[in-house]
């Protein structure tokens, strides 16, 4: 039974391409740096994103936390949002790897007000922590794309403050699809930054970190520390060059079928959705004004070949992706108006 999931862009199966190169793909052991395609895509990587370097990485947390670990010495602060995955959703890595404490800030939908920011970085004093790093997040994973004003506010704060700004970029290609930008207009606002390949992008492992050579040449051996040194890496590394090459042309259409779905579910009675929130392949829709338990969705809606996540604080989340066709969109929609008129 073929089902239609929408628990994650995560869940994306390799393109026929993918499986192709990776098949053909001409590897080596890479911790001797021996793997032609995995050298192949971190330079393709870093010039995408305007950077002098960039390494494979095996995921996005893998890729956010290794930043911080190289940028950072322990004990130093990181400012960020209260919001952020790097809060949320990577298990207090920070304080068990780089040993950083975290000053979050209260997001605007994802945006950091530069004053704040400004007003959070550490002068001298005996007693203070050191400011280590300022971390961004676009696109955000609440759906949102923050505005390319706002990045390079806080950049030229970061800047003036000689403090380094990392961008968690798992969706980087997601903003510049939305924004209509190249994505090196939007890592010009960072120092360092981790992009998946695999979500939209379809391949399936890896992340990449990029940055200067300095920066790189020193996660390189983080990486092994952290017992990241992937040996014939190339047959990931092959999937992930089909995803940078191929595949961000495609994001668009996750864009469209996430805004198809965002509207379709706002017409049905007692479901709200903002629909100014959907830019890129996130909806998020609230039931509670419906008669229906929206405890139960993921499980009745399993039941009838859609995979999803449960409510958490009882907002549900869609995610589409590359194997979701508009079609499918209805169909959902057209299962969920039958779940709550049951
Ligand atoms: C914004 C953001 N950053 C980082 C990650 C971590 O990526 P991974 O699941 O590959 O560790 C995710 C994953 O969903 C994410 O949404």
């Amino acid at each position: 039974m073929r089902f239609i999931d929408l628990r994650s862009d995560t869940v994306t199966q390799p393109t026929p391409q993918m499986r192709e190169a990776m098949y053909k793909a001409e590897v080596g052991d890479d911790v001797y740096g021996d793997d032609p395609t995995v050298k192949e895509l971190e330079e393709y990587a870093a010039s995408i994103v305007g950077k002098e370097a960039s390494l494979f990485v095996p995921s996005g947390t893998f890729g956010n936390q290794l930043a911080l670990f190289i940028h950072c010495k322990r004990g130093d602060e990181v400012i960020l949002g209260d919001d952020c995955h790097i809060v949320a959703h990577e298990v207090g890595a920070a304080s068990v790897i780089a040993g950083v404490q975290l000053r979050t800030l209260v997001s605007n939908k994802g945006e950091l007000n530069p004053q704040d920011i400004e007003s959070k970085i550490r002068g001298e004093d005996i007693h203070y922590p050191s400011t280590g790093l300022i971390c961004l997040e676009n696109a955000h994973s609440n759906g949102r794309v923050i505005s390319l004003g706002n990045m390079s506010d806080i950049y030229n704060i970061a800047g003036k403050n000689n403090i380094l700004v990392h961008l968690d970029g798992a969706r980087l290609f997601n903003a510049s699809a939305h924004l209509g930008v190249d994505a090196k207009d939007i890592t010009k606002y960072c120092d360092s930054v981790m992009f998946c390949l695999s979500k939209g992008l379809c391949a399936p492992v890896g992340s990449i970190l990029a940055g200067s050579k300095e920066f790189i040449d020193k996660a390189r051996k983080g990486r092994k520390l952290l017992g990241g040194g992937l040996r014939q890496s190339g047959f990931l590394a092959a999937a992930g060059l089909v995803a940078l090459k191929e595949m961000r042309e495609h994001l668009k259409s996750d864009h469209e079928n996430a805004l198809l779905m965002g509207k379709e579910l706002a017409k049905i009675p007692g479901i709200s959705v903002n629909l100014d929130d959907i830019h890129i392949n996130l909806v998020f829709f609230d039931m509670s004004k419906t008669d229906y338990d929206v405890d139960k969705l993921a499980i009745e809606l399993y039941q009838r070949g859609i995979k999803a996540n449960p409510p958490e604080d009882g907002i549900m989340r869609f995610a589409t992706n590359h194997w979701v066709t508009s079609q499918d969109v209805y169909s959902v929609v057209n299962t969920i108006k039958e779940l709550i008129m049951k």
